[in-house]
């Protein structure tokens, strides 16, 4: 162990501005975006039963292994692996984690970049005037625009990144998450008055249990580990700044369940909607800007009722975001003592050409699936495997004491859960991820 005393480090300041970033992290557009359309395609019910599933049994379990690491480590996803075990082949689980949250951010700034120009053409009315929703798309993302887009975004996300974990993400996060909550569930109380609301609800909880099969279980689980921001030590990095009163069960626990509630939230958003209209539950990655604005189009007061839809898929990315780009800014500044404004540049940077090709991977480049392969080989293989990774280390390679320490806050907190908790991060998630990830590929 080369260095395992924590040195000081900044904080989060307040318990509300802990949870507001851990929940801003994992409630994004994995949540608005992906889940509805993922369980659109995948037999509605059916999938929200196994994706709840794997929350409890497989989500939060990796969620407290992250934090234990990152605030025993009291460094970056490397510098934790580093300082936590002498064996050299740890340090390499963080290499992929930077390479896997550099590639997630880039695809995802290339979605939030669409949720950009969807608030602005809501409100300077071209959205309203579209008929076509599918040739609007598809014109938007073939253009340049759709690039110009993708590097605004990074740019804000740079600009909030930059200020730092108090005044910027800790702010940001505390100030964005209540509004989104707000947003949410003013749209989820009127979606419900809508004469589809019914059918929606019926689609979205009950379960059709012939729907499943290997490719609906992986698709569960890749949408649980994305939306929940764990595998590639986001959540890790993040508790790199918790203080140590922070209790580790309770914040797991209200991380993973504000983010399930989010997902079914936007669920009861969008379902009613889309049965009401007529629209099919199964139209894939486009149903919320190909699907939606049609719906938004025919109801009274379009333009505003668009435009706040929008900005609120904007302030679910850039809350993710920021996560992100915070594990390689902290790997940038601690491994290579860079400043904190430089390891920035070199993230957005890294991120600016990554997400030009993802961007451009629906135009110009389009023969070259960037954006596709990006998205499956970073959230649907890196994140389950780094999830193994993590719990192997966490349960196994570290000091039993000290992982004991870190879940009971030194046994003040948490103690009747903990045996529970250890049992779930040494064998059940570690033996269900190779299990779920083997099935998924066809080894058995
Ligand atoms: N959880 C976020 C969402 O649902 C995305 C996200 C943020 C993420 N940080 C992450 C996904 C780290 C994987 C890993 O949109």
């Amino acid at each position: 162990m080369s260095d395992p005393k924590p040195q000081s480090r900044i904080s989060f300041a307040t318990r509300f501005g802990v949870i507001a970033a851990t929940a801003g992290s994992a409630v994004g557009l994995g949540n608005i975006w992906r889940f509805p359309y993922e369980a659109g395609n995948h037999g509605g019910g059916a999938f929200m039963l196994l994706y709840i599933m794997f929350v409890l049994i497989l989500g939060i379990p990796v969620i407290c292994a992250e934090f234990a690491i990152g605030r025993q480590g009291r460094s970056n996803i490397f510098g934790s692996f580093d300082r936590l075990s002498n064996r050299k082949g740890w340090k390499f689980t963080g290499y992929i984690g930077i390479l896997a949250s550099l590639m997630i951010l880039s695809f995802y700034s290339v979605v939030a970049g669409w949720t950009m120009e969807y608030f602005v053409q809501s409100l300077t009315g071209g959205l309203s005037a579209a008929s076509d929703m599918h040739g609007r798309f598809g014109e938007f993302c073939s253009g340049w625009r759709c690039v110009a887009y993708t590097v605004a975004f990074l740019v804000i996300n740079f600009l909030i990144v930059r200020k730092g974990v108090r005044k910027g993400i800790e702010r940001m996060s505390s100030i964005m998450m209540p509004a989104l909550f707000v947003i949410l569930l003013a749209f989820c109380i009127y979606s419900l008055t809508l004469p589809g609301a019914r059918q929606g609800i019926d689609f979205l909880f009950n379960p059709d249990f012939s729907k499943i099969d290997s490719k609906v279980v992986i698709g569960a689980l890749g949408q649980a580990f994305f939306s929940l921001s764990i595998g590639l030590g986001c959540m890790l990095t993040y508790a790199s700044y918790f203080k140590d009163s922070t209790n580790i069960l309770k914040n797991a626990s209200m991380t993973a369940g504000l983010d399930t509630l989010v997902a079914i939230l936007a669920g009861v958003l969008i379902f009613p909607a889309v049965f009401t209209f007529g629209a099919s539950p199964q139209e894939g990655p486009t149903l919320v800007f190909e699907v939606l604005p049609d719906i938004f189009n025919r109801l009274p007061a379009s333009r505003l009722l668009s435009a706040l839809f929008f900005f609120m898929l904007f302030l679910a990315s850039l809350t993710s975001t920021i996560s992100m780009s915070e594990i390689s800014t902290a790997f940038f500044s601690e491994q290579f003592g860079m400043s904190r404004r430089r390891s920035c540049i070199l993230t957005t940077a890294i991120c600016l050409v990554f997400g030009a090709l993802c961007a451009l991977s629906f135009g110009a480049l389009g023969n070259i699936p960037f954006f596709d392969f990006f998205n499956y080989f970073s959230s649907d293989i890196l994140l389950p495997v780094g999830g193994i990774f993590i719990c192997i280390f966490a349960g196994w390679i570290i000091d039993r004491k000290l992982l004991r320490n870190q879940l009971t806050n030194n046994g003040t907190t948490c103690v009747k859960f903990y045996k529970v908790l250890v049992f779930c991060i040494r064998y059940v998630a570690p033996v269900g991820l190779a299990v779920i990830l083997a099935v998924g590929f066809g080894i058995i």
